[in-house]
C-alpha cells in the first residue's frame, strides 16, 4: 500500500523555485544549475526562475514597519512575487557565485528583506510559508576554499530559515579561476529531491 502511494506520488511534477544570483546568462553559476537540472528525471519538474540582478530588489532600510506587517517595499519592488513563487514550490534552488567571500548585493538584498518574516510579531513566517520545504545551494566561486565553502552555508540558512525552508544539500565549486569545467556531484541533492517534501512532525 504505502509502495503504492510513492509510485503514484512519483508521478506529481515537483515544481523548482530557482533564485538565480549570477549577472552571467550563460556563466559558471549557469553550467552548474543546469547540470543538476539535467540529472533529474525528465519531465519530473516545472521550474521558475527569478533574476536577481533585474529585480532591482530594495536594499532593507530597518524602518521596522515589518514588525506590524510585511515589507512596505514588497509590493513596490514585486518582492510580493517572489514570496508568492516560494508558497507554491515545493523545492528551492539558490544559484549564486561568490562575491567577496559573500553573496552579490542583489542577492544579499533579497536575503535580507526576508527578515521580515523572522522579525513580523503576527509570526510571518509561520503565517506566509505554513508548510516546511526543501533548500538546495548551488555556488560558483573563482578560489573559495573548504572553510569559505562552509561559512557561505551560514547566511543561506539564516534566509532559508525565514521561508521555513531546510538547507537540504549544497554543491559549490570553487576553482572555476583555474579552470571552465565545472565539476560537480549531485548524488546527493538528487537522493534528497526524489525523497520528497520534509515529513512535518506533529
Ligand atoms: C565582484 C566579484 C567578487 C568575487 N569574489 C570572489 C570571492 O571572494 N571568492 C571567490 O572564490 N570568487 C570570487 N569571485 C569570482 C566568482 O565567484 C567566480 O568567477 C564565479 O564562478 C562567477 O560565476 P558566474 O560566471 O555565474 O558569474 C568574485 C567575482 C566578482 C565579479
Amino acid at each position: 500500500m504505502s509502495a503504492n502511494i510513492v509510485t503514484n506520488a512519483s508521478l506529481f511534477k515537483k515544481r523548482i523555485l530557482l533564485l538565480f544570483g549570477s549577472p552571467h546568462h550563460v556563466g559558471n553559476t549557469f553550467r552548474l544549475v543546469m547540470q543538476l537540472l539535467e540529472q533529474l528525471e525528465e519531465n519530473s519538474f516545472y521550474l521558475e526562475q527569478f533574476d536577481l540582478f533585474e529585480m532591482d530588489l530594495i536594499p532593507c532600510t530597518d524602518c521596522q514597519n515589518c514588525e506590524h506587517g510585511l515589507c512596505c517595499y514588497n509590493h513596490i519592488d514585486h518582492y510580493d512575487d517572489l514570496i508568492e513563487a516560494v508558497q507554491h514550490s515545493d523545492i528551492i534552488l539558490l544559484a549564486s557565485p561568490v562575491y567577496c567571500a559573500g553573496f552579490p548585493a542583489p542577492v544579499k538584498a533579497m536575503m535580507d528583506r526576508a527578515q521580515q518574516f523572522y522579525v513580523n510579531q503576527f509570526d510571518g513566517r509561520k503565517n506566509t510559508f505554513p508548510q516546511r520545504k526543501k533548500g538546495f545551494l548551488l555556488m560558483t566561486g573563482g578560489n573559495c576554499g573548504e572553510r569559505l565553502q562552509e561559512y557561505l552555508t551560514i547566511p543561506t540558512k539564516m534566509f532559508f530559515d525565514c521561508l521555513n525552508v531546510e538547507l537540504s544539500g549544497k554543491v559549490i565549486v570553487g576553482n572555476t579561476d583555474k579552470t571552465q569545467k565545472i565539476e560537480a556531484d549531485f548524488t546527493d541533492i538528487i537522493a534528497s529531491i526524489n525523497a520528497g517534501p520534509i515529513e512535518e512532525e506533529e
